[in-house]
């Protein structure tokens, strides 16, 4: 109890940073690289919030899977979309997969080839990973009442 607790408390932190660090990003840094065209505010930024954005989100899938098993929801039960509790982890984790891929459509087809043109690309990047990890907030939050 006290451990998953204390679990519960690095996925908030973790949580914190990631979504805190991409509202960041999408409501102060992005309008005004869109408004100056320069992609460099954003590159800047990237490369500073890289290295604790990313452990973040390693720190919230790791505890995330775990409370999910200390909740009997074990990755024989993912995807079945039978609970409220096993359907909220199911989307987390599509939600989660999603992340993934516009992180490698930004690494591999976006940002090498950024500049004043075509920072609108980014921009649609850099939306979709914070609304979706505001979506994975508010899914959390429903989960202390069962989930959906
Ligand atoms: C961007 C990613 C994520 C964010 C922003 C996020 C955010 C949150 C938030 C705000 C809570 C609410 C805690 C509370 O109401 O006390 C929560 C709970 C939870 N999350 Fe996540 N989460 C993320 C990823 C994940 C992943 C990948 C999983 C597992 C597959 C997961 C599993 C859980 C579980 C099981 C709880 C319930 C913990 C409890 O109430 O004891 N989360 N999450």
């Amino acid at each position: 109890m006290i451990l998953h607790h204390f679990v519960l408390i690095i996925h908030l932190l973790a949580a914190t940073i990631w979504v805190g660090g991409h509202l960041l990003l999408a409501i102060c840094y992005l309008p005004t690289a869109l408004k100056k065209k320069d992609p460099h505010i954003i590159l800047n930024f990237e490369k500073k919030f890289e290295a604790l954005g990313m452990s973040s989100l390693a720190l919230l899938i790791i505890t995330g899977i775990w409370m999910a098993y200390d909740f009997g929801v074990t990755m024989e039960t993912w995807f079945a979309f039978k609970s409220g509790f096993e359907k909220v982890v199911s989307i987390k984790l599509i939600l989660l997969f999603c992340t993934f891929i516009c992180a490698i459509c930004a690494q591999f087809y976006v940002i090498p080839n950024l500049n004043e043109t075509n920072i609108k690309r980014i921009a649609v990047i850099i939306i979709s990973v914070t609304s979706i990890g505001v979506a994975m907030l508010v899914l959390g939050s429903t989960l202390r009442y069962g989930g959906i």
